[in-house]
């Protein structure tokens, strides 16, 4: 791949179809490589359109105007950074020629909707995972739950991200609500659920696993170290990295994570997320693209999940050297209405070793992430103190009109 000069005939051009935080990092690692960047998002201003070359606002979950925009721009690579997006056209469009999707059109396909991935992993590559069945009733969620999945258990839209309309239910009254909730809370109106028996790990991972090019051209995996989080609703507050398990967890989450992702084929970075309980791991879901638990990366390792991505992308090499221990913790807008103002940011970067990612969202809901405070330190303990000190100092508040 050769890279020529930005809004030039000879440039090099990548369009983002997703321009939020994890957006805005990609988007800055492939700026410093001179590529012509392109975002796209459902909002005006969002924050990789702040750093792109030209900014579009398409609903990207309709095909014709996800074509018309690629046919416009002329792409020569095309990264999805969500997952909310009309699948089927990119299948096309790689199909077409017409640009290259990344890691490839069906990784995209398969991981937007639960039932495409977790058929492929349990079903087909045969790896651990929960037990789960598939509903497209309330009537049939019931009879999935009480003949082979038991309580407690949750319960998803098969397309839905950030947890949203899930629910853990731990007995059968419960089973109504969390149907109706999955089916009003889906990205799509589909009526089908996925209900998945709770696994009781000890802790939960993202194994960021990486697929680039070697100096002979040939695709190599690599595993950057486990990053540890803690979720609250389905939405993660707090990361870290490296998490400690044992060597053989380590090992069975890099034969998940390698098996998963070959079969995914292409380049770029992963998120697999894994749970962990001792010597035992199960497979929980994957994000073709950069993980925002990995966020953290931006201080503990070499190179971020962000450069990676980027490097894989225009087959350069890769390296997944952890410098330091590190932490995330999420700093959340904490009130509704846009143009907001943070406070305390000054004094949150005094703590030794932090620092502040501000993604500059047009409009702030109380749990929107808006922000988050990177920590590095000597310990992990110590950087998720610092990292979770930090972002308590930060708040937010409005300017009176
Ligand atoms: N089967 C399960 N057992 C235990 N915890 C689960 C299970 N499924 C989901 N969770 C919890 O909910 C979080 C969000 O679920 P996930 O499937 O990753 O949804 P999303 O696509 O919204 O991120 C997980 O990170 C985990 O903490
Ligand atoms: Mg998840």
């Amino acid at each position: 791949m050769q890279i020529g000069t930005p809004l030039s005939s000879s440039a090099l051009r990548v369009m983002l179809l997703g321009a939020g935080e994890l957006g805005k990092e990609v988007i800055i690692e492939l700026q410093r490589f001179g590529v012509e960047v392109i975002a796209v998002d459902r909002y005006a201003n969002a924050p990789g359109h702040q750093v792109a070359h030209r900014a579009h606002v398409i609903d990207m979950t309709d095909g014709q105007a996800l074509r018309q925009v690629i046919e416009q721009e002329k792409p020569h690579i095309i990264v999805p950074e969500i997952e909310a997006i009309a699948t089927e056209t990119l299948l096309e469009i790689e199909k077409q020629g017409i640009a290259e999707v990344i890691p490839t059109a069906r990784a995209t396909y398969l991981t937007m909707n639960r039932e495409g991935i977790r058929r492929l992993v349990a079903e087909e590559l045969e790896l651990p995972t929960s037990n789960y069945a598939f509903a497209e009733s309330l009537n049939a969620l019931k009879m999935a739950i009480d003949g082979q999945i038991g309580y407690p258990c949750i319960v998803k839209p098969v397309m839905s991200s950030s947890g949203k309309g899930q629910s853990l239910i731990n007995s059968p009254d419960e089973v109504e609500a969390a149907w109706n909730s999955a089916l009003h809370s889906g990205r799509v109106n589909q009526s089908k659920v996925i209900v998945e028996e709770k696994i009781e790990f000890d802790f939960e991972i993202t194994l960021l696993t990486v697929r680039y090019l070697d100096a002979e051209h040939n695709t190599k995996t690599a595993f950057c170290q486990p990053i540890g989080h803690v979720q609250k609703s389905g939405d993660y507050v707090e990361s870290w990295q490296p998490q400690a398990m044992t060597e053989i967890a380590l090992k069975r989450s890099q034969e998940i994570a390698g098996k998963v992702t070959e079969n995914l084929s292409g380049r770029g970075i992963f998120g697999v997320e894994l749970f962990v309980k001792g010597d035992e791991v199960w497979f929980s879901e994957v994000s073709p693209r950069p993980h925002d638990t990995g966020m953290v990366t931006m201080v503990s390792q070499l190179q971020s999940e962000f450069e990676q991505h980027a490097r894989a992308i225009l087959g350069l090499p890769v390296s997944t050297e952890l410098i330091s221990p590190g932490a995330s913790a999420v700093v959340y807008g904490g009130l509704e209405g846009e143009a907001i103002v943070f406070d305390g940011v000054a004094e949150a970067l005094q703590i030794e070793g932090t620092k502040l990612r501000l993604f500059g969202k047009p409009e702030s809901f109380t749990y929107r992430r808006m922000g988050v405070v990177l920590a590095k330190a000597a310990t992990v303990q110590k950087s998720r103190e610092n990292a979770g000190r930090a972002a308590n100092i930060v708040s937010t508040s409005q300017l009176n009109s």
